[in-house]
């Protein structure tokens, strides 16, 4: 099959090469997925760079992806076979092939049904931005009739977040840095929007919320936005976050967090439970059920450009999801 791989750690356009790789076979359990669609998220390109320790010789990037199972292995029923699916923790968990190749072999467990509205391309955005959202907004229990608050509100992850919060039947309010990505997070079902970068957040938060504060915060930068989480929040609240690049050590008040009787939780997805994962695969499913749900593709790059996809990814800016198109 065409594959594009890394054989060290480095910058995309030194560490990638394209080239042909054996077809993996499904082993029992698995599917085999002729990949349509790959998704570049910021942690494939952290793993290329090193920012992780190596874990494999050679690595085909990414971990979702979209397509079509052309076979499957032993305990796998063959009705599988013909299904269009999207799929998660492809180049994660033990696993050094990605989707950055014609085909992939993975556990059936990690592939869902996809509907006809949804193109490959969409689809490849679902895996880790869809389901850190969903592990993210629902850490604390069901959403319905809570108030929510999303930082990022326009972001990859963010913009889920604020979808499925909504279609969960909370209230959101989503921070934001211009008035292009306010337009975006209300459209994805947000019912308020703060630029944090120009407004006092807390201060909007309880203006929005009468004093009350919110029920449950997911979280972009914990360690950048502690002040802005910690003054919105309402006692018993909750905060859920999935990055902190704003400071990984910062310096927390804990009287005020035990004062609040707040949870926090950390959310990273390869290695979230399994009962959460396969609910957000089950949600997702539901959600996207509907046409016309925002998913967001922030760019299209042929296999043979995957290096250019990740620098694309690490330029910043996308909006969405940056995407391989597998069989170009
Ligand atoms: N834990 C996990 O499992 C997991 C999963 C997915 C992603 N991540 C991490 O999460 C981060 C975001 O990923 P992504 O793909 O969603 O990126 P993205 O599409 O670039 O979205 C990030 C968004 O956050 C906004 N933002 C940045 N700093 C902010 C702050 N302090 N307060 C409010 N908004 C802020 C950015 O907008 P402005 O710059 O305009 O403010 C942007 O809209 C990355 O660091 C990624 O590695 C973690």
């Amino acid at each position: 099959m065409r594959a594009v791989w890394y054989d060290r750690q480095g910058p995309a356009n030194e560490v990638i090469v394209t080239g042909e790789l054996p077809t993996p076979e499904p082993g029992t359990g698995q599917v085999r997925v002729r990949l349509e669609a790959s998704g570049v998220n910021p942690s494939d390109t952290y793993r290329r760079r090193g920012a992780v320790p190596a874990e494999y010789p050679r690595v085909i990037p990414n971990s979702d992806g979209a397509g079509v199972v052309d076979k499957v292995g032993d305990g796998v029923p063959a009705r599988w076979v013909g299904k269009r699916v999207w799929l998660y923790n492809g180049q994660r968990n033990g696993r050094w092939m990605g989707t950055a190749a014609e085909y992939i072999a993975l556990d059936a467990d990690l592939v869902t049904e996809l509907p006809d509205h949804v193109s490959f391309a969409e689809a490849a955005t679902l895996g880790i931005p869809g389901m850190t959202a969903h592990g993210c907004v629902f850490a604390a229990g069901p959403v319905q009739g809570k108030t929510v608050l999303v930082t990022g509100g326009a972001g990859a992850v963010g913009h889920y977040a604020v979808q499925l919060a909504a279609w969960a039947g909370a209230q959101v309010i989503a921070t934001v840095s211009s008035d292009d990505k306010a337009q975006r997070a209300t459209a994805g079902g947000a019912a308020h929007t703060i630029n944090y970068r120009t407004e006092d957040v807390a201060a909007r938060v309880a203006e929005i919320t009468r004093g009350a504060g919110v029920d449950h915060v997911v979280d972009v930068d914990l360690g950048g936005n502690l002040a802005a989480v910690l003054g919105s929040v309402r006692e018993n609240g909750s905060i859920a976050y999935y990055a902190s690049n704003g400071a990984l050590e910062p310096k927390i008040n804990l009287r005020a967090l035990m004062g609040k009787n707040l949870t926090v939780r950390g959310f990273v997805l390869p290695t979230s439970p399994h009962a959460t994962r396969k609910r957000a695969q089950l949600d997702i499913a539901a959600f996207i059920r509907t046409p016309n749900r925002i998913l967001s593709v922030a760019g299209e790059f042929p296999l043979y450009q995957t290096a250019a996809a990740h620098l694309s990814v690490e330029s910043g800016g996308k909006v969405g999801t940056v995407v391989v198109a597998c069989a170009r």
